[in-house]
């Protein structure tokens, strides 16, 4: 795979938070690459930095944040044509940021609420996106559009929809919106940050199999944040574990499930529920709780939780090392393996 083939490159990414006058390290050092037309899952338990991590990628901050990075690439592909943007120069609200956020990055968030406005009518809303982006485009065309878009994401009666607002919903239909608004402008990447945590079992399955099948279909390219293992399996070609701001274990889907090796991917897999596991069997949770951010001490951020744990795990900075090509487990489990940062 070319260089080019990668079409969002992360280096070293810092964000940490201003609070009380200290300074609370959340994301630290993470770097990661998005392959094009492929689905990157960041993965880990609530708290561990997921959302700080795509928030500082796209530049949707708050004021107290401090995000540093080497750089943040995207590589803008239209046609033949390859442009290299770094993200971080780019002023967070500034023309170009706005330009790229929509037509280029898409996002779904959890909460659709927090994507969509509660006083306009749906078709409006996801209208006005692509109006937006494409000043000549005319209102016909731009709702001709919607509701294509909308068919195509099976959301029934769309004609008569569309002048719905947004509480005349299910909670499912209602993400369906959401996604209509990060698709319409026809982004090459697209976020979504636990895009189905706050729906059921079966309203997750669709709207997983919808993305699944826009990906495919139309070569996006997804980074997907969940805590969900199972989720994981059925949507990830490369898997990102994190745990409390690190990325501890990457790799292939096949080297994270047929593989695992960090202590803590371990434990994950462990609370994954099995097809057929008899009703009622208590999943076994990880032991112990996330510990504070403000109150981490040096070493390896999951030594208390850890069955391995010894001396040596508490001391400085713990680094990577490849396990087999591709492969990067941070733990001292493995550090016969080559270092790798
Ligand atoms: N605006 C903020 N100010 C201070 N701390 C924050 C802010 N936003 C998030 N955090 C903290 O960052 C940590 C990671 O949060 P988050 O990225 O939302 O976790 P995840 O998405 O993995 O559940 C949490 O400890 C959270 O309290
Ligand atoms: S570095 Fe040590 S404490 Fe951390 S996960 Fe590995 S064995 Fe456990
Ligand atoms: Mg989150």
């Amino acid at each position: 795979m070319n260089e080019k083939d990668i079409v969002l490159s992360v280096k070293n990414l810092n964000t940490s938070f201003i609070s009380d006058r200290k300074e609370i390290k959340i994301v630290k050092n993470v770097s990661l690459d998005l392959k094009r037309a492929t689905t990157l899952a960041i993965v880990g338990e609530s708290g561990c930095g997921k959302s700080v991590t795509v928030h500082s990628i796209v530049k949707l901050m708050p004021k107290n944040a401090r995000v540093k990075a080497d750089y943040i690439l995207y590589n803008q592909k239209r046609g033949d044509k390859i442009t290299e943007f770094d993200l971080s120069k780019l002023e967070p609200y500034g023309k170009e940021m706005r330009a790229l956020r929509g037509p280029d990055i898409g996002m779904v968030f959890q909460d659709p609420m927090s994507s969509l406005n509660p006083v306009y009518k749906v078709g409006d809303q996801v209208a006005e996106g692509l109006l937006e982006h494409n000043p000549k485009m005319s209102k016909e065309e731009a709702k001709e559009q919607v509701l294509a878009m909308f068919r195509e994401l099976g959301i029934p009666d769309p004609e008569n929809r569309i002048n719905d607002f947004p509480y005349q919903f299910s909670g499912g239909m209602k993400q369906r919106v959401v996604i209509a608004l990060a698709m319409i402008c026809n982004p090459e990447i697209i976020i979504a940050d636990e895009p189905t945590t706050a729906l059921d079992v079966t309203i997750q399955a669709q709207i997983m199999e919808l993305m699944k099948s826009l990906q495919t279909e139309k070569n996006k390219s997804i980074i997907l944040i969940t805590h969900n293992m199972g989720l994981v399996a059925e949507m990830a070609d490369e898997v990102c574990v994190m745990y409390m701001g690190r990325i501890v274990e990457f790799g292939t889907l096949e080297h994270i499930f047929n593989n695992p090796s960090h202590p803590y991917t371990k434990a994950l897999l462990r609370s994954v529920p099995v097809l057929g596991m008899e009703e009622g069997r208590l999943l076994e949770t990880i032991p112990g709780i996330t510990p504070n951010p403000a109150e981490l001490k040096e070493g390896c951020e999951f030594a208390d939780r850890c069955p391995d744990c010894r001396d040596e795990c508490r001391k400085g900075t713990i680094p990577a090392f490849e396990v087999e090509p591709g492969h990067k487990v941070r733990c001292l489990n493995f550090n016969s393996f080559k270092e790798v940062d």
